[in-house]
């Protein structure tokens, strides 16, 4: 496909005696697309070329040449160039695109050869499943489909949290509470129950730490029974999650998670020692970290055990060394951000500053209630993720069995359109501000959400399947798609690969979102001011056409997000 950006840039480029490269970035979109469909700011020059705006946007118009196969006027509004495209031009690069491409419309090779580590998810094991969690699993899930539509060689990894003092817990919980819970049948809901119940205890307690301390400290030194129970303990929360990933479409490369580490840290710490960064405090062996404005970070605790950084600068080591990775990015909670600070520094002054450039933390905000409270906290135990999600499937299933009671496979219906619906609301608002979790507003058809998008995509569906006819781009005469209505549609679908790209870049998931939503809504405002199936053939084709690459990269883009599409609803 042409680069419109680039194409213009180029031309006002040799107009003025500027580097193209410079003057792409420039480049605006005007809001209202009465000023055009690309826009030129003059004033970006006016420093340069030491001339006011109006004077320059006069003198590139008239220098100037253009290719009216791709634009079709320019005018001068203040110091702006205003660009106007030839439509047919665009139309005919836009649809033959996506009929060569298809599904795989809007991606690029920009990642070939490239290894991108994706961190995400990343429960503590024996500990309840987190809604923290869920925006995880639903970011870093985007971001790993995002980045591997655009060729990167994606490695997903969930860093298990399963070694620590929760184990401890639970081991001594079982030893005391073993048969007053069905083990045999809820294994996982008694395992909860049973570390509830013990921090529960611990409060009034305090001698039950003991209890799970010595049992940690069984497992830590290579007890066979407490390595077995670790072992039945970690298969069975991974089946369980799995479940949960299934649903999300979350996919991982790698489980190795803290236990991992273990056994990997001593060369680790070695290393630090020669490099004369440990310090001791208070009993412990520190990095100090002041000259950077952060407290230090513990390697060795005053106990003498390793810690949670201990096992993040190991790992981190260890994935330079497994990956040579291009990118790193770190989906955890933003209440982290020290954390990650700590150990990025501490690796950098270990002199691998080159990898630790290509590391990121990408945080993300609370979920709350409409109220803005913090959801899960009020009871002090947490919301568990299967169960949201199941509600989500059984609350569209109502709504179906409402609205619509003959539809065909009605669970699976339900399902796309339950869990398209949790992690749309996850996805649908930049990432760092809190998630509002709410019931009414996240299953409203109406509104900016998923299954909104999921209804506008079957009504393309439902469109093409009426018209009984298979859309072929021989037989679109491009020069039938004129109206603005159209054309906004045409210029979304043309810069939907800029977004696919933004949005890798900024790690941010939302922005193909609002993509979505943009592309919905201006599809509906076509659909409801035209008739797309017409008793004028070519015309007829022509909007089918378009009302079929709509449905295609809504389709797309939604499963980019981890969504699935229902086919009618
Ligand atoms: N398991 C941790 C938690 O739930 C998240 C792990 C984050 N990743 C990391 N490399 N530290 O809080």
């Amino acid at each position: 496909m042409i680069n419109i950006k680039e194409e213009i840039a180029k031309a006002i480029a040799a107009s003025v005696n500027l580097d193209e490269k410079e003057l792409v970035n420039y480049i605006e979109i005007p809001p209202n697309s009465d000023l055009g469909d690309f826009a030129f700011p003059c004033f970006k020059l006016a420093k340069e070329l030491k001339k006011a705006p109006p004077i320059i946007a006069n003198e590139i118009k008239e220098n100037i040449t253009i290719d009216t196969k791709i634009l079709e006027k320019i005018e001068i509004q203040g110091g702006y160039l205003n660009f106007y495209i030839n439509k047919q031009t665009l139309a005919k690069e836009v649809l033959t695109e996506v009929d060569n491409k298809k599904e795989k419309y809007g991606s690029v090779n920009v990642g070939k050869g490239k290894n991108l580590v994706i961190e995400y998810s990343s429960p503590n094991i024996a500990k309840p499943f987190h809604i923290g969690h869920l925006r995880s699993t639903v970011i870093g899930g985007a971001l790993y489909k995002i980045n591997s539509f655009l060729g990167y060689n994606t490695i997903g990894i969930n860093y298990l949290g399963d070694w620590g003092l929760q184990f401890g817990k639970v081991m001594a919980g079982l030893e005391l509470w073993k048969s007053e819970y069905n083990l045999e049948e809820n294994t996982i809901d008694a395992i909860l129950k049973i570390y509830i119940r013990f921090n529960k205890e611990e409060k009034e307690n305090p001698e039950m730490t003991d209890l799970a301390r010595k049992a940690f400290k069984k497992l830590e030194d290579g007890d066979e029974e407490a390595k077995k129970t670790w072992e039945w303990l970690r298969s069975l929360s991974l089946e369980n999650y799995e479940k949960t990933y299934n649903l999300l479409n979350a996919k991982f490369d790698s489980y190795n998670g803290e236990a991992y580490y273990n056994d990997k840290m001593d060369p680790i710490v070695e290393e630090l020692k020669q490099k004369k960064l440990l310090v001791e405090s208070q009993g412990a062996q520190v990095v100090d970290l002041e000259e950077f404005g952060m407290p230090p970070c513990i390697v060795i605790t005053s106990a003498g055990t390793t810690i949670y950084a201990t096992r993040d600068i190991t790992a981190l080591l260890d994935r330079i060394k497994t990956y040579n990775f291009e990118k790193m990015i770190y989906v955890v909670g933003s209440e982290q951000k020290l954390h990650f600070s700590q150990i990025f520094k501490v690796v950098e002054l270990m002199g691998y500053g080159d990898y630790v450039k290509r590391c990121k933390h990408v945080p993300f905000g609370l979920v709350v209630d409409k109220d803005g409270e913090k959801i899960g906290s009020r009871k002090g135990n947490s919301v568990s993720l299967e169960d949201i999600l199941n509600e989500a499937i059984e609350k569209v299933k109502n709504i179906i069995n409402e609205k619509n009671p003959d539809l065909e496979d009605k669970d699976e219906v339900a399902r796309k359109v339950g869990v398209g619906a949790i992690i749309f609301n996850d996805l649908s608002n930049s990432r760092i501000k809190d998630e509002i979790f709410d019931w009414d507003m996240l299953l409203n058809f109406q509104g900016e959400t998923g299954p909104y998008i999921q209804y506008i995509y079957v009504r393309t569906k439902s469109v093409l399947s009426k018209a009984g006819y298979v859309p072929n781009i021989k037989d679109v005469d491009f020069s039938k798609i004129t109206e603005k209505e159209a054309m906004n549609i045409i210029k979304l679908l043309y810069s939907f690969s800029d977004v696919v790209i933004q949005s890798a870049e900024k790690n941010e998931p939302s922005i193909v979102s609002r993509y979505l939503i943009d592309l919905a809504q201006s599809f509906s405002n076509y659909y409801n001011e035209y008739h797309i199936i017409t008793d004028e053939k070519t015309l007829q084709d022509a909007r089918l056409y378009l009302t079929y690459a709509v449905g295609t990269v809504l389709k797309t883009g939604a499963e980019l997000l981890g969504m699935e599409m229902p086919e009618r609803m």
